[in-house]
């Protein structure tokens, strides 16, 4: 298996799979790394529901804007982010396993303070749309651990965003599970694409504020 320097430097968006299919191990192990990756809050608002049907994946590639891709590889993860994971009863359990596993008492500066904690927690309850930056963020980095877990495994995936909203509805699937991507998953297909350009090191680093100063003077 590739190191993670590895999986990250070789992985390319593949858009053309074989039709080999895939072990049920590997859809495993990847969906695994996905399950271990950190959220805030430890909410976890990740899920994934694997798609090894033909006319399910079928469905799937029109539903995504008709990419080829997508009814292509042997299985599709598709990625939702569950709302249900923000609400009272969730936040209470993650509470309780933060003090039974210790976390509590390794926090810093305010965090600290139990005050501070209970007052965050007696904060009003945060609308759908406040939810949706945290469920999304949270769901990307499992849904990156996925995909780098995939690329050591000599897997191809690509991300896929562009979606219809008709996801839960094919799927029979409620409200409270928001799509976030759709990941195809197989073997790849002809060559390898070349790597994609990046921004420039320079293009991405900001200056600390002293230093723009001093270049103004
Ligand atoms: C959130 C997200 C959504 C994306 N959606 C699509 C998509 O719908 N279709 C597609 O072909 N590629 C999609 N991509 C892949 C990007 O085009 C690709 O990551 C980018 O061009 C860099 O190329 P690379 O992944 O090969 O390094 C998406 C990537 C991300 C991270």
């Amino acid at each position: 298996m590739l190191t993670v320097w590895e999986a990250i430097k070789i992985r390319r968006s593949i858009r053309k799979f074989a039709p080999d299919d895939i072990p049920d191990e590997m859809v495993e192990q990847v969906l695994e790394a996905a399950r271990l990756a950190p959220s805030g809050s430890n909410r976890q608002p990740w899920c994934f529901l694997v798609v090894r049907d033909r006319e399910a994946r079928k469905e799937l590639r029109r539903i995504c804007l008709d990419q080829r891709f997508i009814e292509e590889a042997p299985v599709v993860i598709v990625c939702f982010g569950d709302l249900e994971r923000y609400s009272p009863a969730a936040r209470a359990k993650r509470r309780q396993e933060f003090m039974d596993s210790g976390v509590l008492a390794t926090l810093s500066g305010r965090l600290a303070n139990p005050e501070v904690r209970a007052a965050m927690d007696s904060a009003p309850a945060p609308s759908r749309q406040q939810l949706l930056t945290p469920l999304i963020a949270n769901t990307y980095i499992a849904i990156e651990h996925l995909v780098l877990m995939a690329t050591a495994l000599g897997l191809g995936t690509c991300w896929v965003g562009a979606m219809s909203g008709e996801l839960n509805r094919f799927f029979g699937l409620p409200d409270n599970l928001v799509p976030v991507a759709v990941i195809p998953l197989g073997y790849p297909a002809g060559e390898i694409p070349p790597q994609r350009p990046r921004l420039a090191l320079e293009e991405i680093l900001l200056k600390p504020p002293a230093q723009h100063k001093a270049e103004e003077t």
